[in-house]
């Protein structure tokens, strides 16, 4: 069975190898989906050499290649010399040539001695059959500015002139617009003037005779915005000769009108600041990437092809703690469900992959992850991507709800409490059983409409299964009484009493377990509408209270390119938590007029391998704390 799984597994690969390279040629542009790679900083910081650079990229070359990540990258200061003094933000230690520009420190990168630059690693790379890319940050260093260095011409060639006279760094400098986080770095340059101009197009010529093919531009967006550098620098890729892929990063975050501003002149731009490896995070991506699909920026139109939000890179695997100067040196810090979520976010919001562990001890789950066939189908190819905001969220350990919250709306909702009460409150009346009415097995609180918001809330009759003379028996002598699911595909039963002791706070909360044949899960309908439990003889009443949350629920789809549709259930909560979604709902979500009219689908669910069979209302499933769930639907109509 396991080689047989394998051997599947090995077909897929050589499948989606095949198709990721016909995707690349099809689209032609550039980007044309989102970008995939490796890049150095969240395993090597700023302090990597040459040696462990190139060893890295070989790695990505034979494992990760076949699987569309083709760009590595070398992250901020590799032209800052690693000795003793020198760190993120010290001044002093870059090398610089005679026209001001940065390059590799000769120390780490020996390869660059005599003006050769990255030229050598890059031609390595390329021979791997990958592609270079490089951080860089906005405009110019405050070194080149201090020592007012010439500017080059790469027009004319030599120092560039105008107005009969040399121009230098400190014509063109902006002092006052330094990169906040770097001060002691870099600044931005006057575009406006033709020296800055000549000095932004000497630094990409540059990049372009080395041989690069990404660049990552850093301390420009977000809050560091700089349009005016972002357009000329745009432009300037435009007229070179070499295709490179433009990628920008902020300081701290971005919004929406910010990205509409960009997206058009460049392939892939950050959204939030620097994701490691905590859940915190993870769960700061959600709102962002929700609100940059609503306005419908990703995959819109970018340089020379499309550009995409990016979400971080993935910090998963071998790492290096903030701040060190020697990596890597530790784990990510993610439990196996929180990394699944964060690679099923990053791939139905379609976000480039770049990850960030030291391939040279990566571990066979991380690798799994990140190559996992039906993610990177998604993440390349899937359409219509959104959020969902139509679940159904119920804690799977306390009781009940009816939470749906609307995209932007983020304030907080009621849900309702399952609580007992005495038979004889009045409080008590309110249930009934939507059997008789429907032909549907449920049993529904429908109280007094106008004093509970005209919430109604509805738990499922559990269907005895008839499978042992012990469970015939049972239900003779139970006659009229039944089990009470949490969902219909759920096998939860409500119990009347706690399995455990409780606090106060916990009281008014009832619980569901795994269904047994024990009178604490058997209750039985009045005639005057309360609910009884076998086994106190107490009755349940629900109480609306306000849901405070605790991060509660998200979901995402998207349409897949052979008619599939993916949904993914992300459990924000720290505990487990029962999500559903109506299939009727994402027929209206994707616009499907066919499944709306009674569709039925095919599902199976990816993490955990279960066929949910053919689902035709309701889809539910308890999902871990901070973990998630992620479905193919195969849909039909009712007609067809
Ligand atoms: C950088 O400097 C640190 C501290 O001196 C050292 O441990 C590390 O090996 C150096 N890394 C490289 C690539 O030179
Ligand atoms: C947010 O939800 C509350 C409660 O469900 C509702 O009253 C309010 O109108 C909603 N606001 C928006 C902007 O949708
Ligand atoms: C509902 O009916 C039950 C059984 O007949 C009775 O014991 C209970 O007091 C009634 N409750 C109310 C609130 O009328
Ligand atoms: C409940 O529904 C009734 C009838 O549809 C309506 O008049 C009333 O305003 C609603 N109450 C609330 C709290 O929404």
């Amino acid at each position: 069975m396991r080689g047989f799984v394998r051997a599947v597994g090995f077909f897929l690969s050589l499948l989606i190898c095949r198709e990721f390279s016909e995707a690349a040629v099809r689209g032609g542009g550039q980007a044309s989906s989102p970008p995939r790679g490796w890049n150095s900083y969240d395993s090597f910081l700023w302090t990597i050499s040459e040696t462990t650079f190139l060893r890295n990229a070989e790695i990505v070359s034979k494992k990760l290649l076949p699987y569309g990540y083709e760009y590595v990258v070398v992250d901020y200061l590799w032209y800052r010399r690693n000795i003793t003094g020198a760190y993120e933000n010290s001044y002093g230690y870059d090398v610089l040539d005679e026209w001001g520009r940065v390059v590799p420190d000769p120390g780490r990168w020996p390869s660059s001695v005599g003006g050769k630059g990255f030229k050598e690693v890059a031609d390595k790379v390329h021979a791997m059959g990958l592609k270079f890319g490089i951080h860089v940050m906005r405009g110019m260093s405050l070194q080149a500015f201090n020592g007012n260095t010439p500017i080059l011409d790469v027009i004319k060639g030599g120092a560039y002139k105008e107005d009969n006279r040399q121009w230098g760094a400190k014509d063109i400098g902006l002092i006052e617009k330094k990169c906040g986080w770097m001060d002691n770095g870099f600044m931005s340059v006057n575009t406006a003037t033709g020296a800055g101009k000549a000095f932004l197009r000497s630094l990409y010529q540059q990049y372009a005779d080395w041989g690069v093919d990404f660049v990552k531009h850093d301390c420009i967006f977000g809050e560091d915005l700089n349009i005016d550098e972002i357009s000329f620098v745009s432009e300037t890729l435009k007229e070179l000769d070499r295709p490179i892929l433009y990628s920008l990063s902020p300081g701290k975050f971005a919004t929406p009108a910010m990205a509409q501003d960009v997206s058009g002149m460049v392939n892939m731009y950050r959204i939030t600041a620097d994701d490691w490896d905590t859940w915190a995070d993870v769960e700061s991506h959600f709102d962002i990437s929700r609100d940059m699909a609503a306005a419908r920026l990703i995959g819109a139109e970018g340089l020379r092809g499309n550009s995409w939000p990016d979400l971080d890179m993935l910090p998963l695997g071998w790492l290096t703690e903030v701040g060190s100067k020697q990596g890597p040196n530790r784990r990510c810090g993610l439990t196996l469900d929180e990394q699944r979520t964060q690679m099923t976010l990053w791939s139905m919001a379609r976000s480039p992959l770049m990850f960030g562990g030291d391939l040279r001890q990566l571990d066979g789950t991380t690798y799994n992850l990140i190559t996992h066939p039906t993610l990177l189908e998604i993440n390349s190819f899937s359409t219509n991507n959104m959020e969902f905001p139509h679940i159904n969220v119920r804690k799977a350990h306390s009781a009940l709800i009816q939470s749906s919250r609307s995209a932007k709306n983020i304030s907080a909702d009621m849900v309702g409490v399952l609580g007992l009460t005495s038979c004889m409150d009045s409080k008590a009346i309110g249930w009934v059983d939507e059997a008789e009415k429907q032909g549907l097995d449920k049993i529904c609180w429908k109280p007094d409409m106008e004093s509970s918001g005209n919430r109604s809330f509805c738990l499922h009759k559990r269907k005895p299964l008839l499978t042992s003379d012990e469970e015939v028996n049972y239900l003779k002598q139970n006659h009229g009484k039944f089990q009470l699911l949490a969902a219909e595909r759920m096998d939860f039963c409500l119990d009347s009493s706690m399995r455990r002791k409780v606090t106060a706070v916990e009281q008014t909360s009832n619980s569901f377990s795994e269904c047994k044949w024990n009178s604490n899960q058997l209750w039985e309908l009045s005639h005057n509408g309360t609910l009884v439990s076998s086994y106190s003889g107490l009755c349940a009443k629900m109480n609306l209270v306000t849901d405070t949350g605790e991060g509660g629920a998200r979901a995402w789809i998207a349409n897949g390119r052979r008619g599939e549709i993916y949904l993914s259930f992300f459990n924000l909560n720290p505990s487990k938590t029962v999500i559903s979604a109506e299939i009727n709902h994402l027929a209206k979500a994707l616009n499907d007029p066919n499944l709306r009219q009674g569709g039925t689908c095919r599902c199976t669910e990816v993490w955990s391998g279960t066929n949910f069979g053919v689902v035709k209302q309701t889809l539910s499933i308890a999902v871990q704390g901070h973990g998630c769930a992620l479905f193919v639907l195969h849909c039909k109509s009712a007609t067809s």
